[in-house]
């Protein structure tokens, strides 16, 4: 009985002493450490209590201005927190060879669409970003900007008539909705009418992917804590029923282009082009990249949008001014350059990637040993590095104010003083977004669209302050966006 005891005692004893001696991994090698506790490391709370980018600010607000970076720990595993300006352009831009992996998981065997260009690494990330970028180009953003503005339409008309009845709308759902729409007619070649029905397929198995069930941000965290080993085990790292319906949608729209030789303005035809190159599973991944990373972030960035517009109706009414000026001078058409001319739309479409940016926190992997200069710091390989862009976007001596929603900051004359690598919404380099042009073009054609028939103000649901829901991959509202809409003009 006593043996059984002290062997217990002796095996807490060991834990402890190993726990703690992984707790000063990074006090061991000079760097500064965030506290760090059992299990969740430096990431206590993250998930129930707050979201990863809040918990990372909380550190970056402590050590900013006493080190480059800081040591972190995510459960037992050390990761590195740049919080320089100066390191994340080395890190990002200087010395990408030595940063290009973002150290995701992925498992091309047992689940081929999570191989894509947002998780390869190495060379095959690299040739994969040559081919696929000239899909990406302004120039063929520009082809797919009719489908997108009659899906834009569509919004406008299903918002209308549903204000028949209602007055207070959950505008990070129609957002969803939206976008949902866009993706899955470009990139999977469906009408999927996720705008008319918010229970469609798209929206059914697409959600799962980013409001991560208890079982799957288990699965998230442990597949990219041992990544080896969950590849042998054959795991996974999201919704196998989602996964399987977004290879398959894509699989079937790809025979039918085939076998009956069709060609659209959209990324199926532009991936098609490329069946010399991939097997037709590795073309499913880019499209499934195409919604895993355009639907959420695009849809979450004309959330906030509509949520800061609301807000600070002098702000709405000048942009409602311009975008109506300009569309009425133009017999009523909205066409692309247009768009992309709207000067104030743009301030603002910037200023809300500033305050709430959909992607708050980017990754890099450190592939061999790293000094930072002026330091005898050496990252060592292998190091997970975790990029909080929301601190810098909120950092007042980048953006002083910075909780002020205020798109004077990105006016001709003050965006040029904003410091280079502290405002990173679509991150920086090489391994930048590639989505960034259609990412951009359907959220400002919506919003476009939305302010010019609808007039957005707070109400009683309305997150006021603002509270981020910690479960969600992304930021977002806790509680859903809900706004106040009212009709301004019934000819849509
Ligand atoms: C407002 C919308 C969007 C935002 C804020 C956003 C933000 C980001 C950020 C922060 C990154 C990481 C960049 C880095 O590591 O330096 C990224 C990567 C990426 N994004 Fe976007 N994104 C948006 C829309 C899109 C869209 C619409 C697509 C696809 C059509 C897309 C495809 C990608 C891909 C493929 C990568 C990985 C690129 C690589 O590793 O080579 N994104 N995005």
């Amino acid at each position: 009985m006593y043996t059984i005891f002290y062997f217990i005692i002796a095996i807490l004893a060991l834990a402890y002493i190993l726990v703690k001696r992984q707790f000063s991994y990074w006090k061991n090698r000079g760097f500064l450490q965030a506290d760090a506790s059992f299990p969740f490391g430096t990431y206590e709370g993250c998930g129930t209590k707050w979201t990863a980018f809040e918990a990372l600010n909380v550190q970056y607000k402590k050590f900013k201005g006493k080190a480059p970076a800081i040591g972190m720990y995510s459960f037992l595993s050390p990761s590195i927190m740049p919080l320089d300006p100066e390191l994340l352009k080395d890190i990002l831009v200087r010395d990408f060879a030595s940063f290009h992996d973002r150290g995701m998981y992925y498992n091309k065997k047992d689940d081929p669409i999570s191989a894509n260009l947002l998780s390869l690494d190495g060379q095959e990330w690299r040739e994969r970003r040559t081919k696929l970028s000239p899909i990406f180009t302004s120039g063929k953003m520009k082809m797919m900007f009719e489908i997108v503005d009659k899906i834009s339409n569509k919004l406008a008309e299903e918002l209308g008539r549903q204000l028949k009845t209602l007055d207070t709308f959950e505008m990070r759902n129609w957002s969803q909705r939206y976008t949902g729409d866009n993706i899955g007619n470009v990139a999977f070649g469906i009408e999927c009418n996720c705008i008319v029905d918010e229970n469609s397929d798209f929206m059914k198995y697409g959600r799962p992917i980013f409001d991560l069930s208890a079982f799957d941000a288990f699965m998230f965290i442990f597949t990219v804590e041992f990544p080896n080993l969950s590849r042998k085990l054959g795991l996974r790292d999201n919704p196998k029923k989602s996964a399987d319906f977004f290879l398959n949608t894509f699989l079937q729209t790809l025979e039918y282009r085939k076998k009956n030789n069709i060609q659209r303005n959209d990324f199926v035809s532009l991936l098609l082009g490329l069946k010399d190159l991939y097997n037709s599973k590795e073309l499913a991944a880019e499209a499934y990249l195409v919604y895993a990373a355009g639907f959420e972030t695009s849809s979450t960035l004309m959330t906030f949008t509509l949520y800061e517009l609301a807000m600070n109706s002098d702000i709405q009414d000048r942009l409602r001014e311009e975008i109506m000026t300009e569309i009425e001078d133009n017999d009523g058409q909205l066409t692309y350059d247009m768009l992309f001319g709207f000067k104030y739309l743009d301030m603002v479409i910037n200023e809300s990637l500033r305050k709430f940016p959909p992607i708050a926190e980017n990754l890099r992997k450190c592939i061999k040993d790293y000094k930072i200069a002026g330091t005898d710091l050496v990252i060592p390989k292998g190091t997970s590095i975790d990029i909080n862009i929301f601190s810098l976007h909120r950092d007042s001596e980048y953006f002083p104010d910075p909780d002020k929603f205020d798109p004077e900051r990105f006016n001709d004359e003050n965006v040029k003083n904003i410091k280079p690598f502290t405002f990173l919404p679509f991150g920086e380099g090489p391994r930048n977004c590639i989505g960034m042009r259609f990412g951009q073009m359907q959220s400002k054609i919506g919003i476009t669209k939305l302010i010019k028939n609808f007039k957005f103000s707070p109400c009683d649901k309305t997150p006021i302050p603002m509270v981020f829901d910690p479960k969600s991959l992304f930021t977002a509202p806790k509680g859903g966006m809900w706004l106040k809409v009212e009709r301004i003009q019934t000819n849509l």
